[in-house]
């Protein structure tokens, strides 16, 4: 398998030299942004170890380029532990995007929402999570890195920076607390009770062990959820994934118009 610098060459042979500053993944629904990106699309297959993101919804490239005068990276589709079995699944690329030059990345994803307050087509910036799965990446690490403090994981002056984003572009955009849980299958309506009781106001499968991988590797991070339907038991709304593809498109255009002006502002 490549190493991440050998992953990381490649992609400057192909999209040039110019360091990246950020990465960008993208969750279910909201891959039409790496359109956005002016630069070239690598599909994950033509890079060895990167994962086969196959969950419908998702675009399996890496799109390097500009976006808003900023040097980007944006993965178009993420892998989820559900596919697998391996938690881990996103180190790699994350790691190459280390390689190229990156200090920050933004997780995307779709939630069901547990805050009566916060509709399908919200969007919430996190600025913590809850790991209902017990999974953790970092499993098997064997350095002492693996000992990665969680405290403002989700840091506060760069999502201080996304919400006045927001803000300028007059998008409402909330905050609450993300709860990882494994999926494939939703969740049942008393684990969403439970998981409400314990803090949480967002619920997914994804960008826990994203943030978790990020912050061992020393990015900053942040991550915003688009809500795609109230959590299990929380409304008479339909809970699938042709669902939430559906939905997404109502929080990513908020969330376009956030991430441009923020990056625009760097
Ligand atoms: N639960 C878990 N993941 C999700 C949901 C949900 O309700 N909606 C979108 N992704």
């Amino acid at each position: 398998m490549a190493t991440a610098s050998e992953l990381a060459a490649h992609i400057r042979d192909i999209a040039g030299d110019a360091p990246v500053k950020l990465g960008l993944i993208l969750g279910s629904g909201l891959g039409h942004l790496a359109g956005a990106v002016e630069g070239i699309a690598i599909p994950y297959s033509e890079l060895p170890g990167f994962p086969h993101a196959g969950v419908s919804g998702h675009n399996p490239n890496l799109v390097i380029g500009t976006l808003e005068g900023v040097r980007v990276a944006v993965f178009g589709g993420r892998a989820h532990y559900y596919e697998s079995g391996n938690s881990a699944v996103m180190r790699l690329p994350l790691e190459v995007l280390c390689e190229l030059g990156a200090d920050t990345v933004i997780a995307t994803n779709a939630a069901g929402s547990l805050r009566p307050d916060m509709p399908t087509g919200s969007i919430m910036a996190l600025t913590d999570h809850i790991n209902f799965s017990g999974l953790n990446p970092l499993i098997g690490e064997p350095t002492d890195r693996r000992f990665v403090p969680m405290m403002d994981a989700y840091e506060p002056e760069l999502r201080n920076k996304l919400l006045a984003a927001a803000k300028s572009e007059g998008v409402p955009m909330q905050q609450g607390i993300y709860a990882w849980y494994s999926g494939p299958s939703f969740e049942t309506p008393a684990e969403i009770r439970a998981i409400r009781t314990l803090g949480a106001d967002a619920v997914g499968m994804s960008t826990v062990p994203e943030v978790i991988l990020a912050r061992f590797l020393g990015l900053r991070a942040a991550a915003i959820s688009t809500i795609t339907n109230m959590a299990a038991g929380m409304s008479d709304e339909a809970i699938s994934h042709e669902h939430t593809k559906a939905m997404a498109p109502l929080g990513a255009a908020k969330l376009e118009k956030v991430l441009r002006r923020f990056l625009r502002d760097l």
